[in-house]
């Protein structure tokens, strides 16, 4: 298979894209360039890599072969010009925001954010002069009417982290284009095999390729996605000079092995997830279930119409509140009490005292994270089991 398959479906490109063994002494799987630096043939090769006019490594923060394949493999799969590899997805985030934004400039948000990425914001870019307002993305007249000549950016998470609620992309991408803003889209819960939020308009995209796209929770990971013009400047200031963020050689490596199966692995996640909450939707126990392959969804439309299956995230929130939340979630046997999502191991945690608990309670409140929430990360495990495991954990709940 030649290293070109721009023409071909997902799977192919996911396991081809960007490489061909002939090339590389016959390897079928692709060498590892575990180096630091890369030696130059001349000074004057060197003097004209640094300055820009020569296309070449220089050393592995910058670029490196084995992440340049991860990022073409990537950018095929999102249907992007270019794309960035960096040390996690708080890397990603914090490199791209870093670059692109100057005091007074304006970023709206959506309403809920990752715990981290809202930290970040509220108490790391906030506090540098760029101003913040947090909106519901779903609510395009909203959108409309919160957005000024100040604002450069708009940036959500669709679903969002960890409430399930959606964005819409497209129509915010619109508006986003008639006021000259930027819009980036974190794609960590779908991955490009579920949405292309490039593909509805968004500029960039970045993720927490520690999740699904990695898929078995042996790294941390980021990616940036998008505009060459845009990406190469979020290479060489964001990640360069200000973070430093950059991935390892060998998590790279092991990205692209976890990627091979993103298509057969992400199936699995949706109808497992599918499943189980539809049986949770029939269970006295539970008041609340945000999952958005449900028809009684408050967003199942726009659902149908930006993704392709509802993902492996379900999020709810028992009668007896938080009380019955803790008891439920330590009752799990085969659910293991953990953060981080995607794997194939499933997954259960509280955000309010886990990856949320960087916003206050009265923080949480606001931007629509109730404290009796529960979040599951729905594995590859046989489905049976894990409805019986979530079964008897709901009897010891209460
Ligand atoms: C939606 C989302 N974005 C970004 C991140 C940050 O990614 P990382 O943990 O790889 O830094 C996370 C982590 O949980 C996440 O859930």
């Amino acid at each position: 298979m030649s290293g070109s398959t721009q023409q071909t479906g997902f799977a192919t490109r996911a396991i081809h894209h960007g490489y061909d063994p002939l090339d590389h002494g016959g390897a079928l799987v692709p060498p590892v360039y575990q180096t630091a630096t890369f030696a130059f043939p001349t000074v004057e090769y060197g003097a004209a890599c640094f300055a820009g006019e020569q296309a070449g490594h220089f050393y592995s923060r910058i670029s490196n072969p084995t992440l340049n394949l991860l990022e073409a493999r990537i950018a095929s799969l999102e249907n992007g010009e270019a794309a960035l590899a960096l040390a996690s997805g708080m890397g990603a985030i914090t490199s791209t925001f870093w670059t692109l934004l100057r005091p007074g400039d304006e970023v709206l948000l959506g309403k809920t954010l990752y715990g981290c990425t809202f930290a970040f914001l509220h108490h790391g870019i906030g506090e540098f002069g760029v101003k913040l307002k947090h909106v519901d993305m779903a609510d395009l007249k909203a959108v409309e009417a919160a957005i000024t000549p100040a604002t450069r950016m708009i940036y959500f998470e669709s679903p969002a982290n960890p409430n399930m609620h959606l964005a819409d992309i497209a129509g915010v991408a619109k508006i986003a284009h008639q006021h000259d803003a930027l819009l980036v889209v974190d794609n960590t819960y779908c991955t490009p095999y579920l949405q292309r939020p490039l593909e509805l308009g968004a500029d960039l995209v970045v993720h927490s390729a520690t999740k699904y796209l990695s898929g078995h929770g042996d790294i941390t990971a980021g990616l940036v996605v998008g505009a060459k013009a845009l990406v190469d400047r979020i290479r060489l200031e964001g990640l360069k000079d200000m973070t430093g963020a950059v991935m390892s050689p060998h998590d790279a490596n092991l990205l692209m092995r976890g990627m091979k199966t993103l298509n057969l692995r992400m199936d699995r996640h949706c109808s497992n997830a599918q499943q189980l909450a539809e049986f949770l939707d029939k269970q006295a126990e539970v008041e609340l279930l945000h999952f958005p392959g449900l028809p009684h969804f408050p967003q199942y439309q726009l659902a149908q119409r930006q993704m392709s299956q509802p993902g492996g995230m379900i999020a709810f929130e028992l009668k007896g509140g938080i009380v019955a939340g803790r008891r439920f979630m330590n009752a799990l046997q085969l659910f293991s009490r953990a953060v981080s999502l995607g794997d194939a191991e499933s997954l259960a945690q509280h955000p309010a005292s886990m990856t949320h608990s960087s916003y206050t309670p009265e923080e949480r409140a606001h931007y629509g994270i109730s404290e009796g929430l529960v979040r599951l990360s729905v594995g590859l495990e046989d489905i049976a089991d894990l409805i019986a495991d979530v079964q008897q954990a709901l009897k010891a709940s209460v």
